[in-house]
């Protein structure tokens, strides 16, 4: 699987990256968010709503499991680290996968039986005090497209 590596050095710089990614994404768009504490999750998520033209405040969903917001497309900001397989089975996360929004998905690989075949999952690590490291790796020719178009903005 191909993989497209891409730093950022400041804050402003993943804001950026995730508006552009946010601005080229398309309905039913499935990204995965990993990294550790502090990565960078929530400021990159920010970015892609900016770029989906979400204008309210997006913060981390963790005690929501799911947050809605208006934009260009609805962007389904999913946290499903609290969830067990019974509960993600009610839940119907089919539901937002496959639904004219995109989802913004934090520890999906808690959920990866119901993720779809294809998706973009990114990986955020620190590579400095102000620096971040993400690793995209598209499961899908569309999502292919999205990430080298990204590698060369
Ligand atoms: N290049 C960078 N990109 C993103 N954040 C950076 C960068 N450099 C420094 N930071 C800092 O790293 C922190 C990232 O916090 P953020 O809340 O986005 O992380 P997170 O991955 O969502 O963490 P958590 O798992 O606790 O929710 C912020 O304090 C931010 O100021
Ligand atoms: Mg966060």
């Amino acid at each position: 699987m191909e993989r497209i590596e891409i730093e950022t050095k400041s804050v402003e710089e993943t804001l950026t990256l995730g508006k552009q990614l946010g601005e080229r994404l398309f309905a039913g768009a499935v990204v995965t968010l990993a990294g550790d504490l502090g990565a960078g999750k929530t400021h990159f998520a920010k970015g892609v709503a900016a770029g989906l033209g979400v204008t309210r405040t997006v913060n981390s969903p963790t005690f929501t499991i799911v947050k809605e917001y208006e934009g260009r497309l609805p962007l389904y900001h999913l946290d499903v680290y609290r969830l067990n397989e019974e509960e993600s089975e009610e839940l119907g996360l089919e539901e937002y996968f496959e639904g004219s929004g995109v989802s913004l998905v934090e520890w999906a690989e808690r959920v990866e039986d119901q993720l779809p075949r294809e998706y973009l999952a990114i990986d955020i690590r620190r590579s400095g005090e102000t620096a971040r490291h993400f690793t995209l790796t598209p499961r899908g020719e569309r999502y292919l497209d999205l990430s080298k178009e990204l590698e060369t903005l």
